[in-house]
């Protein structure tokens, strides 16, 4: 496989399905597959860092995600909370910078202020930037975006004008969306950044992912031709 289409690679975006269901076919509680779901997630970080891409984000909760019983969210929160806290992974080693996107206003204080203190301690890091979207919807983000504009007494306003009104203002859009575990539809996430981005389904349970598991997805972008609404020239 030729390394050159990695230079054209920026962002990667990851829905990581199937925990619940790699918990379920063990007869263990969902929330031991979101544990090792952060696994994955490390696993992950660590294959984009050999392979030197720059962006990685992961839909970890998403605006729909409060439908679900208290037990499991409360569980997530814990996780990610106590993940952040500890820092078993140790991102400023890494070189790993933390953000962000979505509305944290609903989330309990003290995870709230963890993720803002380990994206402070973060924020100097220059591999990768790790982005967690937390209560994020991109519905939500679109509407909150337009509010800040109306707050402005701006009259009309073009696209790239309206960009920076969004959670992703410091992100470009992602080249490749994965989302595991055989479902394919996107569950707004990043609708308008995907505009052009490549998608790939493929079937492995999250828990499962892995190096090898990414670079099949790298090797199926590296097959795509991106044209941006151009022709092949
Ligand atoms: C989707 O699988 C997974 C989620 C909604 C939660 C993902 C969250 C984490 C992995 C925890 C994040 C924590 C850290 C430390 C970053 P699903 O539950 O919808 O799976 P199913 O479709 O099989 O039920």
């Amino acid at each position: 496989m030729s390394k050159n289409y990695l230079n054209l690679l920026d962002h990667i975006a990851i829905i990581m399905d199937g925990n619940g269901r790699w918990a379920t076919k063990r007869g263990l509680p969902r929330n031991v597959g979101h544990k090792a779901g952060v696994k994955a997630i490390e696993k992950t970080i660590d294959a984009c860092l050999k392979y030197k891409i720059k962006y990685l984000t992961f839909f970890a909760f998403s605006t729909e995600n409060w439908k679900r019983d208290e037990k499991e969210i409360n569980g997530i929160f814990s996780l990610l909370r106590d993940y952040l806290h500890d820092n078993p992974y140790n991102f400023n080693e890494k070189g790993v910078s933390v953000k962000h996107i979505g509305d944290l206003n609903p989330f309990p204080e003290d995870l709230k202020n963890q993720l803002l203190k380990t994206e402070k301690e973060t924020s100097k890091n220059k591999n990768i930037t790790v982005t967690f979207a937390l209560n994020y919807g991109g519905r939500d983000e679109v509407v909150r975006a337009i509010n800040k504009v109306l707050k402005s007494d701006k009259k009309g306003i073009t696209f790239d004008e309206f960009k920076k009104n969004l959670d992703t203002k410091f992100l470009p859009d992602p080249d490749l969306v994965i989302r595991t575990s055989g479902e394919n539809r996107l569950s707004n996430f990043m609708l308008l950044q995907m505009a052009y981005s490549e998608l790939y389904f493929p079937k492995v349970l999250w828990p499962d992912f892995n190096e090898k598991e990414l670079l099949k997805a790298l090797k199926v972008f590296s097959k795509r031709e991106r044209r941006f609404g151009g022709i092949k020239k």
